[in-house]
């Protein structure tokens, strides 16, 4: 806030205070006690009685309140009242407070091994609100994952579900990336390693097709999907043999990845979440699949 626009409101709030209570010290008597003040209004007189004493009382004691939380708070311009106080400040000490409270559990948590963290249901229960406050938006509150969000309860892995691949899933975030083919394969070859690709996860297919694609797949594909279709952990390349998509089974889906390619990302978390929260987060996610 700029000195003038800070003057600005500290010279308003003062001068309208001043003035409300310039007006109510003006009228707390009546200067025509028992008469009226003249004003009618379709017949209705006004009479010139003085203030009720409860209501002056009252008035003035909110504006001396409001007086006292100026001094005190934040409110007039860029004066930070004499407290100090802040929401960011206050914010914190919360937060700080929180962490003192919670920090020996914490600690508990972090010493104890994934593996035998996601069975004690205590922990669990505060894994799953970190969960619904960092995960959920984009993998569900039931991390049942979305169209483009793998779902996390399947033991399916695209990254590989052991612990610490997990963790370092969550905490450096990954990237999946697979080549656009469109542009490198003919229709018919992109035809074939589709129905090459529905074959190999049981769906129903063009058998002559497939038998074309089989070929496309062990020049272009098996190099991050695995020779036999199985995926790849390195690259994130799904498994494409158990029937399990991250973008839907219908050839649609199949077609727009082999044809334009995709490109997902998992965003980084260790610059959001302390090591003791991720540490947390990885033992629910490992036992996602496992409980
Ligand atoms: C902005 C969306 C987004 C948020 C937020 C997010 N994720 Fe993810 N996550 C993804 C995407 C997209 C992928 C898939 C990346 C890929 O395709 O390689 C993924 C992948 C994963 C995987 C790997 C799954 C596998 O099969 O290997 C795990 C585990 C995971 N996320 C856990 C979490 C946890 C725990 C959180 C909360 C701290 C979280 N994610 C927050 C989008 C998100
Ligand atoms: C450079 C490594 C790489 C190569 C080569 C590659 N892929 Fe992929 N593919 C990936 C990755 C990584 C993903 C996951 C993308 C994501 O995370 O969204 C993927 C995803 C897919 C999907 C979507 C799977 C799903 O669950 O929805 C299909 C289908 C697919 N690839 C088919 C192919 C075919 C067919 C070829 C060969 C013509 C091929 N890929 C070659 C890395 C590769």
């Amino acid at each position: 806030m700029s000195n003038f626009w800070s003057a600005w409101i500290i010279i308003l709030t003062v001068v309208t205070l001043l003035l409300n209570l310039w007006i109510l010290l003006a009228n707390r008597k009546s200067t025509n006690a028992g008469g009226t003040t003249g004003h009618i209004h379709d017949g209705i007189e006004e009479y010139d009685n003085p203030l009720p004493q409860w209501w002056l009382i009252l008035f003035l004691g909110t504006m001396i309140f409001g007086a006292g939380y100026l001094v005190a708070f934040p409110g007039l311009g860029k004066f930070p009242g004499i407290l100090n106080w802040t929401t960011v400040g206050s914010y914190e000490t919360q937060i700080a407070k929180a962490e003192e409270q919670y920090a020996p559990l914490y600690a508990q948590y972090a010493a104890t091994p994934v593996e035998q963290l996601y069975r004690i249901p205590e922990a669990m229960k505060m894994a799953q609100r970190i969960f619904g406050n960092n995960c959920a938006q984009c993998h569900g509150s039931d991390a049942g994952g979305a169209f483009g969000f793998p779902n996390l309860t399947d033991d399916d892995w695209l990254w590989g579900g052991d612990a610490h691949q997990i963790r370092t899933t969550i905490s450096q975030g990954r990237t999946g990336v697979m080549t656009a083919w469109g542009g490198i394969l003919n229709t018919e070859q992109v035809d074939g390693a589709i129905a090459y690709l529905q074959q190999i996860s049981g769906q129903n297919h063009d058998q002559q097709l497939a038998d074309l694609g089989e070929g496309v797949f062990s020049t272009y594909c098996m190099v991050c999907h695995g020779a036999t279709g199985e995926g790849n952990i390195l690259f994130g390349a799904p498994n494409l043999t158990d029937d399990i998509w991250l973008y839907g089974p219908d050839e649609v889906w199949i077609r727009q990845a082999v044809v334009v390619g995709r490109n997902n990302q998992m965003p980084a978390h260790n610059v959001l979440l302390s090591e003791d929260k991720i540490h947390l987060l990885t033992a629910y996610v490992y036992g996602l699949s496992r409980n």
